[in-house]
């Protein structure tokens, strides 16, 4: 790490950071080239961020690539995405384990074409041994449904007569697709898009967010650096009056 990036990185940096990989399109659009350019653009972004995190002190990086009502996007553009999930994979997944890198993949495994599903399957069960870091793709994932598949499970396990009594957060937490990741600390959204779109609903709430201007081909070291300064300059309150520790990782550390 450069002496210019140790600078830049908050004594308390965020451990778990999400992004929300918005504006391949638009940036196409400028270019005046497909829209399938911006996405394989989305992707050479996407490796650059990767690289980029372990530098400012990120553990888990969750970025979302496809979401369940990404499917009503025009055939040719789904056909797109499919692709260069199956090329990343092919690609990249070999490096990624080399370096430690953990996948998840979250969401419905159901509605993703079957070589998809093995592909996915494939790419979490090499890297399940590696704890070096964590990179969950959110893929045919919307943070509602995630979150009725977490309220199924709940009902299947009172049903069993697994769980009795008073229901906890906890209880709901472990049935979803994020299960197990540390707490989110901080949301990023590109493009200038100033919203969650159903993205880690449950998970999102006492993430910080930020919203920056550029669009995500354009991302990587810079921008992040950008987005974790900000972070730094926030003050977590998790609805107390002075900032404090995510409650989550102190009961983490006392359990
Ligand atoms: C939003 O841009 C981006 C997406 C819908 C997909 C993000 C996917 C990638 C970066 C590449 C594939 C992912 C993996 C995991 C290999 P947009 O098309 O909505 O942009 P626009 O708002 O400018 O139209």
């Amino acid at each position: 790490m450069s002496a210019e990036t140790v600078a830049k990185v908050p004594e308390k940096g965020p451990r778990h950071v999400a992004l929300i990989m918005d504006g391949n399109g638009r940036w196409a659009e400028r270019r005046g080239l497909p829209r399938a350019v911006g996405h394989r653009e989305g992707v050479q972004a996407l490796r650059r961020t990767i690289k980029a995190a372990p530098d400012f002190g990120i553990r888990c990086l969750t970025v979302f690539g496809f979401s369940t009502e990404n499917w009503s996007r025009p055939a040719d553009e789904v056909s797109d995405l499919m692709g260069l999930v199956r090329a990343f994979v092919g690609s990249d997944l070999k490096r990624l384990d080399a370096a430690g890198v953990r996948v998840r993949v979250l969401g419905r495994r159901k509605g993703l074409p079957a070589d998809i599903a093995a592909i996915v399957d494939r790419a979490e069960a090499q890297t399940a041994h590696n704890d070096g870091f964590l990179l969950q793709v959110a893929f045919n994932y919307g943070g509602r449904a995630d979150l009725v598949d977490a309220t199924q499970r709940l009902v299947d396990r009172v049903r069993a007569g697994q769980l009795t009594g008073e229901l906890s957060e906890d209880d709901l937490g472990a049935g979803l697709s994020t299960a197990g990741a540390p707490p989110v600390d901080l949301i990023v959204r590109t493009s200038g898009e100033q919203r969650l779109s159903n993205f880690l609903l449950w998970e999102a709430a006492y993430a910080e967010l930020v919203f920056q201007d550029i669009l995500w081909p354009d991302y990587g070291a810079e921008a992040l650096g950008e987005a974790i300064a900000l972070y730094g300059g926030r003050e977590r309150r998790y609805g107390g009056r002075e900032a404090l520790p995510d409650p989550a990782a102190v009961k983490a550390a006392v359990d």
